[in-house]
């Protein structure tokens, strides 16, 4: 038996189909957002989610106040938990209906209606499961506990949510890198590979502490000029005029209909080819694309391109550190990467992975597009069915496209500013709007969960649990000693 923690009264209009209110036993507190269970009958209960709660005290009313003030009298008495007229009622609306048969819980749409005067108590890791649709087994992701003072542990069962993909936002310092970290420690110990776009070098301690391996590119890993999307080919050579654009990009999707793989040189025969065809001989065009492809011989991260069959039979986790890396660069690092895994994945050459970006709105912006934006808004749609689970991080939800985030069926939300909740509208499910107005206030490393039928059926506030590894996201210290 779990805590009580006070019973149902009659307030308002309530108890009605979708609202409960609670008295709360002196001395008892709940939280914004805290699941309940209301006893309805014998092994059947509601469980509520708590979105408010009042004080009821009319000990201290303006006027009563007021009067102390000015005669100076003591108002300790008025603070004492035991004052007959002085209560708390909790404010929480009906979820799901549960009954226990056979020792297990069976899930409903609610359809009884809450007596006055039934126990209220808290849940454990039993109901907590049943009502979210989530996990409860140890050997699952065990990502922390409820931000409640039953403190149920939540773990999510990994083949719900991973291959559905994850959206992790937050502004900065709230906990996103913190949290993803967690996220590593747990694929690693259940043994899912992952592959990790590391922009800060935040998770080289962690993945090596981990037994995996921290590549750089241009010195460990290269991509196949044949992996990048035209707009990432293009980017990578600034300063070409429209015409020349023309040629390159031209021999460029040409030679990609004739071969799945090639380099530099087969670029620089196609141009010759194709530019002969579409360029005035009088003109130099051709050959100062020529001149200017060659270049690309020279960018360290493009190259022979990586065994990933092998890196990845290897090493669990493979964490890309970006650091030196130019924005374009690390686009078409990530571009390239998506698309070949996506065909060795098609081929079934590499397991089921995960596939994980930091600062995300770089890659689907929500105006225009990036270059590698397809690919990734294609991993998002396909992703479920080839088994590539996506991991997206941003603190800029105002900056990333709505369509494809709202595509993620599990979603950790951080403490955000009020004008960046306004963009993400979509992916908060269920949650109440005292808990989404509450959202800029969360604590560091407590995030709203959120998701779908398919993942997570109700929102809940979770604090994530602490790292075993070491995180690698501290700010440094501006003073120095
Ligand atoms: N769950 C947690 N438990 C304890 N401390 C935490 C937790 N989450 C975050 N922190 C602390 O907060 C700091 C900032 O967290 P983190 O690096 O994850 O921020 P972030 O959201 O990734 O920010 P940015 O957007 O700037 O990258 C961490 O260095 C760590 O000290
Ligand atoms: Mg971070």
């Amino acid at each position: 038996m779990t805590e009580e923690v006070g019973k149902v009264v009659h307030f308002e209009e309530t108890p009605n189909f979708r609202k409960v209110t609670v008295k709360l036993t002196v001395g008892k507190q709940v939280f914004p957002g805290e699941l309940l269970r209301v006893e309805i009958g014998k092994d059947r209960w509601l469980i509520v989610r708590v979105t408010d709660a009042r004080e009821i005290n009319p000990y201290e009313k303006p006027e009563q106040a007021h009067v102390r003030e000015l005669l100076n009298l003591d108002d300790s008495l008025s603070h004492r938990e035991d004052l007959p007229r002085k209560f708390t009622l909790a404010i929480a609306e009906v979820l799901e209906e549960i009954e226990k048969s056979n020792g297990s819980l069976s899930v409903f749409e609610p359809h009884t209606l809450a007596r006055v005067g039934s126990g209220v108590f808290r849940i454990d890791e039993d109901f907590l499961s049943s009502v979210l649709g989530i996990s409860k087994e140890e050997k699952n992701i065990f990502i922390g506990t409820t931000a409640d003072p039953s403190k149920t542990k939540v773990f999510l069962d990994p083949e719900r949510i991973l291959p559905r993909h994850i959206l992790i936002v937050g502004s900065t310092g709230t906990g996103k890198s913190y949290f993803r970290g967690v996220l590593m420690e747990e694929l690693a110990r259940i043994g899912i590979p992952q592959i990790n776009i590391d922009i800060h070098g935040e998770y080289n301690k962690a993945t090596e502490e981990l037994g995996g391996t921290v590549v750089i590119p241009g010195r460990d890993i290269t991509i196949r000029l044949s992996s990048l999307g035209e707009g990432e080919l293009l980017n990578l050579m600034p300063k070409l005029t429209e015409l020349q654009q023309d040629v390159l990009r031209t021999a460029f999707l040409s030679l990609k209909r004739k071969r799945s793989e090639f380099g530099v040189d087969e670029l620089l025969k196609e141009i010759e080819e194709v530019g002969s065809k579409i360029t005035d001989p009088r003109t130099r065009t051709k050959d100062l694309v020529k001149m200017r492809t060659e270049s690309l011989k020279d960018v360290k991260i493009i190259g022979e391109g990586t065994d990933w069959r092998e890196l990845i039979r290897k090493n669990k986790i493979i964490n890309i550190d970006c650091r030196m890396n130019s924005q374009w660069e690390i686009q078409a690092i990530a571009g390239a990467i998506a698309r070949e895994l996506i065909t060795l994945r098609q081929k079934e050459e590499i397991p089921p992975l995960i596939f994980s970006v930091d600062e995300a709105h770089m890659f689907i912006p929500s105006s225009g597009d990036s270059p590698a934006s397809q690919v990734i808004r294609e991993l998002i749609r396909m992703g479920r069915h080839i088994g590539i689970g996506l991991i997206l991080i941003t603190q800029n939800p105002m900056d990333i496209d709505k369509r494809t985030i709202k595509l993620t069926n599990t979603r950790f939300i951080f403490a955000l500013e009020q004008d960046q909740l306004e963009h993400l509208k979509g992916v908060f499910s269920d949650t109440p709007k005292e808990i989404i107005a509450n959202l800029p206030k969360l604590e560091t490393g407590t995030c709203l969960m959120t998701g779908s039928r398919e993942s997570i059926r109700h929102a809940v506030l979770v604090k994530i649990r602490k790292r075993r590894t070491t995180h690698g996201g501290e700010t440094p210290s501006m003073v120095v000693e």
